[in-house]
């Protein structure tokens, strides 16, 4: 891979979607960090501490000006590749699968976008690479990192390393700690939701593989989610479709109809779920989003021109006889008790969505299976094999997105059809909701969204609330919690009141820091892993149930890829989607007359869409610019929500005007964003 690519790949993986991040900043007064330092490197005697260079041709110096603390700092100048910089290798460190607490003070000497990033091994050999946190480093002050942070469990080769995107400017390490992540007690007497609902269907959420690093976090999944798993991510066609595979298939069988897969990013979740018998919703076989575009095209050449439906239905029947074949030879035992075959086919309008590839600019929310096959009708071949390759006591689900808006009505009758034909069993309902700031504000209401179960359950067909999260207003702290527990209470009212036709509510996420929509605090925890008032709304009125215990089973899970028909990957996903060409360093980054970060402005024509902020950060800044940038160079896949934030002006296009407009609005030459 070349050295191009490894940024890219850890930019890329970052602005996937936020649910995937290894990390997140903690909140300092919480954690003492100094409590339990298990690696420090000051350089105040003279030596590298363990530091070394990641390129070739660095200089790297213990130097005695201008140190963040005592005489001595490290400092890294000759560097000619954005990657380039200091690292410190931790497999003697840490271990993998646990989670720690990294405190360090870096410098450039002028203005760059400073990046505490990781590199591991995963258990195939496949080199990853993450962004940990990235932040902005002006007039050469030192900036202080300090995140928790967490390799999966597996890997080897395990680095941390500073890089900036300006490949020439020296950098500057000092104060560098790496301590224990303390255990923070839960709250053990609370009544457990996944008891509580017991009798009416199963209460799950959805976990990517950083989340398992950490043990609170993990008490709160196993006492109250885990009646039902998702993979947050990984399990997505991005992370299992095996570009390097599909291409050695490819050349050695003259073969272009057999896609090949790889389940290794999503290992340490279906690890877990076998160990603890948790029943897993496989999320998702065929999707606009998250899906790379080489898959549709001739040679698997991204490049290329689209295959004929006819091809494409001999892909798409062989990827998904592949998953379903991998998951069942490489974990016999995993109980996959639902899978979404399809995703987000309509729009709100019930409408199918515009071909093309939807990273695209100008192509925002395109789908490449309308591409290939003029319309929705990709839908019931992907039911079709699912149906021929799903393991028995697999249901298969229809999944979608605001699916209380018009669309119901397609959704319905396409799922009608579906049952007709006997490959459908449910329908998901993702349940991205909005509590707002009040009854009268939230979208949708309670009854609206009755009334969307009301139409899907007459269809007959089971009913799963796959997603579930509610939002208040950006940045408003706790204020709006007494309201988002009446909002969270009527929802799961509604679910109540139809539990015969409802089997599972999945909630999208545990604690509000770590959501995809975290700016807005959406979830039943905070970040103390303490239950909110949207928790106890949920279970009112009731004392401390039956606690369901989580017993680890003996089953050992298959190690062995090569032993899956599936030719072992070489690559990662995050490689399959960098672009080939080098990272250019965006001229728009400085922006020296900002002083104090703007937030993001939703419209209310579209409230969902936080303009500007590409990477769900809950502020408009440069690193959104850097973004929007990469994208427009076509350096850099935006998801669809980022795409939708990315049209700052909300004219339908992702342009070099979206450019301008956001520049000015982080200069404050303008004051919103949006239509
Ligand atoms: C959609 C997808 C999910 C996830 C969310 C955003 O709802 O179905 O897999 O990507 O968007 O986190």
């Amino acid at each position: 891979m070349n050295n191009s690519k490894r940024i890219m790949a850890g930019v890329a993986s970052l602005a996937m979607l936020a649910g995937v991040v290894a990390a997140f900043p903690v909140q300092p007064e919480k954690v003492n960090a100094e409590d339990d330092v298990i690696f420090s490197a000051d350089f105040e005697d003279g030596k590298e501490d363990g530091f070394s260079r990641r390129g070739e041709d660095e200089t790297v110096e213990v130097i005695s000006e201008g140190a963040h603390g005592g005489d001595n700092c490290l400092s890294i100048s000759t560097r000619a590749e954005s990657w380039n910089g200091p690292q410190v290798a931790l497999d003697d460190v840490i271990e993998a699968g646990a989670q720690y607490i990294v405190t360090a003070y870096a410098k450039t000497p002028y203005y760059s976008k400073l990046t505490l990033s990781m590199q591991f091994d995963d258990a195939e050999g496949t080199t990853h690479y993450d962004n940990v946190l990235p932040q902005d480093c002006k007039d050469g002050d030192w900036l202080k990192y300090e995140t928790k942070f967490s390799f999966p469990s597996g890997a080897t080769n395990k680095y941390l390393y500073f890089e900036a995107a300006d490949a020439n400017c020296t950098i500057f390490v000092d104060d560098f700690k790496i301590s224990n992540m303390p255990d923070v007690a839960i709250e053990e007497d609370l009544t457990s939701l996944r008891a509580y609902y017991a009798d009416s269907f199963k209460i799950g959420t959805a976990l990517t593989p950083s989340d398992l690093a950490s043990k609170p976090f993990m008490k709160l999944v196993n006492k109250h989610f885990s009646g039902s798993i998702t993979v947050g991510n990984e399990l997505k066609p991005d992370y299992v479709l095996n570009s390097k595979a599909t291409l050695a298939y490819m050349e050695e069988n003259g073969d272009d109809e057999n896609p090949q897969v790889s389940l290794a990013s999503a290992k340490p979740v279906l690890d877990y779920c076998v160990k603890y018998n948790i029943p897993l919703r496989a999320h998702t076989l065929v999707w606009h989003s998250q899906t790379p575009e080489w898959f549709f095209k001739e040679n698997y050449d991204a490049k290329a021109d689209y295959v004929t439906p006819e091809k494409m239905k001999k892909r798409m029947e062989n990827y998904i006889k592949n998953v379903f074949a991998a998951l069942k030879e490489e974990y016999p035992t995993l109980n996959i008790y639902a899978c979404d075959v399809v995703n987000e086919a309509w729009l709100e309008d019930g409408t199918p969505r515009k071909p093309g590839h939807p990273s695209e600019s100008n192509q925002w929310g395109a789908s490449d299976w309308v591409a290939v096959f003029g319309d929705n009708s990709f839908i019931d071949y992907a039911f079709e094999y699912a149906r021929k390759y799903a393991p028995e006591g697999c249901k298969l689900y229809y999944n979608d997105y605001n699916e209380y808006m018009d669309k119901k009505k397609q959704i319905v009758e396409m799922a009608t059809r579906l049952k007709e034909k006997g490959v459908i069993d449910g329908i998901g309902m993702q349940a991205h909701l909005d509590a707002r700031q009040s009854m009268d504000a939230a979208f949708p209401s309670p009854q609206m969204f009755e009334n969307a179960v009301k139409e899907y359950a007459a269809t007959g067909l089971d009913i799963q609330i796959t997603e579930l999260d509610a939002t208040v207003p950006e940045k408003s702290g706790d204020q709006y919690f007494e309201h988002q527990a009446k909002y969270f209470d009527a929802i799961m009212d509604v679910a109540e009141k139809y539990k015969d036709n409802i089997s599972a509510v999945i909630f999208w996420g545990v604690t509000d820091d770590n959501s995809w929509r975290a700016s807005q605090n959406p979830l039943l925890f905070d970040s103390e892993f303490k239950a909110k008032p949207a928790f106890y709304s949920i279970i009112e009125g009731l004392t401390p149930g039956e606690v369901p215990t989580l017993e680890p089973t003996d089953v050992p899970t298959k190690t062995a890829p090569s032993e899956s028909p599936s030719p072992s990957p070489t690559v990662s996903p995050s490689e399959t989607t960098a672009p080939e060409s080098p990272s250019p360093e965006p001229t728009e980054t400085a922006t020296p007359e900002v002083t104090e970060t703007p937030t993001a402005t939703p419209t209310s024509e579209n409230a969902n869409v936080a303009y500007g902020d590409l990477d769900s950060s809950g502020t408009v800044d440069v690193t959104d610019l850097t973004q929007l940038s990469l994208f427009l160079l076509k350096d850099l896949k935006l998801d669809e929500k980022a795409q939708k934030c990315a049209d700052v002006n909300a004219d339908g296009n992702i342009d070099l005007t979206d450019l301008a407009t956001l520049r000015q609005f982080i200069s404050k030459k303008i004051s919103k964003l949006g239509a």
